[in-house]
């Protein structure tokens, strides 16, 4: 009798320009497969809060010397919230998931995340996380630098007015109010910083699949993911 073989565990490498709804859509689909997924941008803010919190940070100017002499007491991992089931991070067994999304964070994760030793021990962290895979992750060099050999590679588009429209209605319903305009302009800023920055700047891996959702709507592109996943292991069978 023909026994069905198990279904193969891969790794999907999720890469793309900020806001472009990247973590939506690899979150869904790791729950969808039983898969794990990794937000690798968090652990970049998990160092950055940990720079902010030890006085590393002047201007956009990081004390490198101290902060190279204190990685290894850095320790970022991903815990379910008791609560919601949801997956949150923590640094050095403290949760963080809410002061890392902070505009604290975020305006200075572009000068940590450039640091040559930063990224070289996050990848590392990374690629241990992927050893068993069964994982989806998210960033900007997942595809090129941490899983060049992913079985599945997806690079995320998206028009900087609709990822701003996106943004600008999501802050909106927390009751934040931006100017449209102002958004764009961030957007075009940090697009331009991703892509021209030295270390790992983002660009598609040769053998990624583009996806444009600017005309999708979460569930389109849900499926859309699905699909590129069924195919996958459907050929490695
Ligand atoms: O995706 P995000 O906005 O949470 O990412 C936060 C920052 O970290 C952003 O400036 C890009 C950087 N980043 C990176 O350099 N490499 C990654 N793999 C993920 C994020």
């Amino acid at each position: 009798m023909l026994m069905n073989k198990p279904e193969p565990r891969i790794i999907i490498a999720v890469d793309g320009f900020s806001s472009c709804g990247k973590s939506t859509m690899a979150k869904a689909l790791a729950r969808n497969i039983g898969y794990i997924y990794i937000d690798s941008g968090a652990m970049y803010r998990a160092v950055t809060l940990y720079c902010l919190d030890h006085g590393l940070i002047d201007g956009d100017t990081v004390d490198t010397d101290t902060l190279r002499s204190l990685m290894d007491d850095i320790q970022i991992d991903f815990r379910p919230d008791s609560e919601t089931g949801m997956t949150h991070t923590f640094l050095n067994g403290i949760d963080v998931e809410r002061e890392i999304r902070s505009m604290r964070v975020s305006d200075k994760v572009s000068p940590v995340s450039v640091i040559p030793f930063v990224r070289t021990a996050m990848v590392a962290a990374q690629q241990k996380m992927g050893e068993r895979k069964g994982i989806v992750m998210d960033g900007r060099d997942i595809g090129t630098t941490v899983f060049p050999h992913a079985e599945l590679k997806i690079f995320v588009t998206a028009s900087a007015e609709t990822r701003a429209q996106r943004r600008v209605d999501e802050l909106r319903a927390k009751g934040v109010d931006v100017d449209f305009d102002e958004v764009v302009a961030n957007i075009n800023k940090r697009d331009h910083i991703d892509q021209t920055r030295k270390e790992s700047p983002l660009r598609k891996a040769d053998d990624a699949i583009e996806l444009d959702n600017s005309h999708m709507t979460i569930a389109e592109q849900d499926a859309w993911l699905m699909t590129r996943y069924r195919e996958t292991v459907d050929k490695l069978r």
